[in-house]
């Protein structure tokens, strides 16, 4: 796929399924989005493959956890566990992508940058081998739960939850209004 017909193709696929090979989505970070920039190469990206059993094992501790929460009972609760619990089945894979925190504020915001750059080399490379992707977040990605049960650090942030799969053939591909007035300012002198 030529870089910028790729670029301007990739969208964000909502409906995802099939099996992805383990060594695909190895390819995908180490031959993709760890050539992301990187300043002072502080390496600050870190990425929890969920596959398999655990999204299900995950998701259901989630969903009792959110639940508690927010206090529900009853019928209310068992909707929203229900929500909730499928959430991490939406593909067959789910790339928690974190950001490694150190170092001074600039570091940490320069990393921030880094750790986005490796996601969308992740989404553009991942929509280069005809698998869809879409970047989400939310409140399990912030919930300080999620990083101790993925095993990260206190301080560590998680950037992104990548569902990954293939797109189901009934995918609506949602165009993208673009607005170029006020974009670029040239300046001269
Ligand atoms: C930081 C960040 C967080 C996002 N969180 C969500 C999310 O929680 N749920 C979701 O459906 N999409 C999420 N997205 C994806 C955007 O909604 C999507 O990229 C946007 O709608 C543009 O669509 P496109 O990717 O097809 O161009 C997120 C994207 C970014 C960059």
């Amino acid at each position: 796929m030529e870089m910028w017909e790729g670029i301007q193709s990739r969208r964000s696929i909502s409906h995802l399924e099939g099996y992805v090979d383990e060594e695909v989505v190895r390819a995908l970070i180490e031959e993709a989005a760890i050539w992301a920039p990187n300043h002072h190469h502080t390496e600050p990206w870190h990425f929890s493959v969920l596959i398999g059993e655990s999204r299900k094992r995950i998701g259901d501790e989630w969903a009792r956890l959110a639940a508690d929460e927010l206090g529900l009972t009853g019928e209310a609760r068992e909707k929203f566990e229900t929500k909730e619990r499928d959430k991490l089945l939406r593909a067959p894979v789910v790339v928690v992508v974190s950001q490694k925190v150190s170092g001074s504020s600039v570091q940490v915001q320069e990393d921030h940058a880094a750790v986005a750059a490796a996601i969308q080399n992740f989404l553009l490379a991942a929509h280069a081998r005809g698998l869809g992707a879409r970047w989400r977040t939310g409140k399990m990605a912030y919930h300080p739960w999620l990083r101790e049960i993925l095993k990260l650090g206190a301080q560590d942030v998680v950037v992104g939850l990548i569902y990954l799969g293939w797109p189901s053939s009934n995918q609506e591909i949602v165009a993208r209004p673009r607005t170029k007035e006020g974009l670029i300012d040239w300046i001269i002198r």
